[in-house]
């Protein structure tokens, strides 16, 4: 059973195959990448890596041939990714893939501002009207990003800035999302199922950096504001608004209005969803954020 990787030279993907390596699956696994260079570690362990490139559909079809399953890993161009899925998705279902398995995100509903879930529930409907089998993995916010990419400059500043305004979610491991991934990939009796891929507890900005704060013994202080006042930050920073390409703008792969749409989602209590799907599928429990902070606390304090 071929399984083809989309973005397998990332953090998601790399983990993910890291994981299906160790289950035996080398041979198994079909990695696409804009330079194959890139992966060339994953030749040198039986892998099949291939070139592919979700701006250049003519690409896609020599790149998915003869896999069975696909983890399409969500691009990360967010506000204009659409049309990259569906590229992946109809090369897919053209070269005689069955199954996708797609990172999505919580909280999917028309009525959610969070752009990310725009991209998302528009790939979603691609993936069901594909002729396919599928699973959506609705993964929750990443407690890596808030706690490991941004925890560094809460420490630093002293101030978490949000326009959250007490709104909930629950954060998840990014290891616990490809580990349910794997569970997918790997088992049987998932077809045309959703999964809510989320940490253990709902927590505010405000309940985490108090955690961050007694933990590392350094102080941070959540301080709300207006959306307007996320955009003031994010621009002060050189953070663009729109989606601009696929590499990091200091630091940050994302775009402005990405991410303060999200906080408004959070705001509204879209993003509130709690699940034991973690541990439905992999076996294990889901992994706190207060874990996350503890495993880098040394990180944080030394900030
Ligand atoms: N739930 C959350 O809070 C959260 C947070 C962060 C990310 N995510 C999701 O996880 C996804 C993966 O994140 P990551 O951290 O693994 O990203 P990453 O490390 O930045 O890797 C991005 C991957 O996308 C591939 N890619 C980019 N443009 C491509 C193109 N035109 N054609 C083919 N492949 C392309 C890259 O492959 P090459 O460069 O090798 O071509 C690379 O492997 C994100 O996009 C997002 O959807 C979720």
């Amino acid at each position: 059973m071929k399984i083809v990787i989309t973005g397998a030279s990332g953090q998601y993907g790399r983990s993910a195959t890291d994981k299906l390596i160790a289950k035996g699956l080398a041979k198994d696994l079909v990695l696409i990448s804009r330079t194959p260079t890139k992966l060339a570690d994953r030749a040198a362990q039986g892998c099949d890596v291939r070139y592919g490139d979700f701006d250049k559909p003519e690409t896609l079809a020599a790149a998915m041939a003869g896999a069975q399953k696909m983890l399409l890993i969500s691009g990360t161009r967010v506000g204009a990714r659409v049309v990259q899925h569906k590229a992946a998705i109809d090369a897919a279902a053209a070269g005689g893939v069955k199954h996708i398995v797609y990172t999505s995100f919580v909280g999917i509903h028309p009525d959610n501002p969070a752009v990310v879930t725009r991209d998302h529930s528009a790939t979603e409907d691609l993936i069901m009207a594909s002729g396919c089998s599928w699973t959506m993995m609705r993964d929750a916010h990443y407690a890596d990003a808030m706690i490991v990419m941004a925890g560094p400059n809460f420490i630093r500043s002293g101030q978490w800035l949000t326009s959250s305004a007490g709104g909930r979610e629950a954060m998840v491991w990014r290891e616990d999302c490809v580990d349910s991934a794997v569970a997918v990939l790997t088992g049987t009796g998932h077809e045309n199922k959703i999964y809510n891929i989320t940490g253990p507890d709902l927590q505010t900005f405000e309940e985490v950096a108090e955690l961050i704060t007694s933990i590392t013994g350094r102080k941070v202080e959540v301080v709300q504001t207006s959306d307007e006042g996320m955009y003031a930050m994010w621009d002060a920073m050189g953070i663009p608004r729109k989606p601009v390409d696929d590499q990091y703008v200091k630091g940050i792969p994302w775009n402005s209005e990405d991410m303060v749409t999200f906080e408004a989602s959070i705001r509204e209590g879209w993003l509130e969803v709690a699940t034991d799907d973690v541990e439905k599928l992999t076996g294990h429990k889901a992994r706190s954020v207060r874990q996350m902070i503890e495993e880098n606390a040394q990180m944080l304090r030394s900030v």
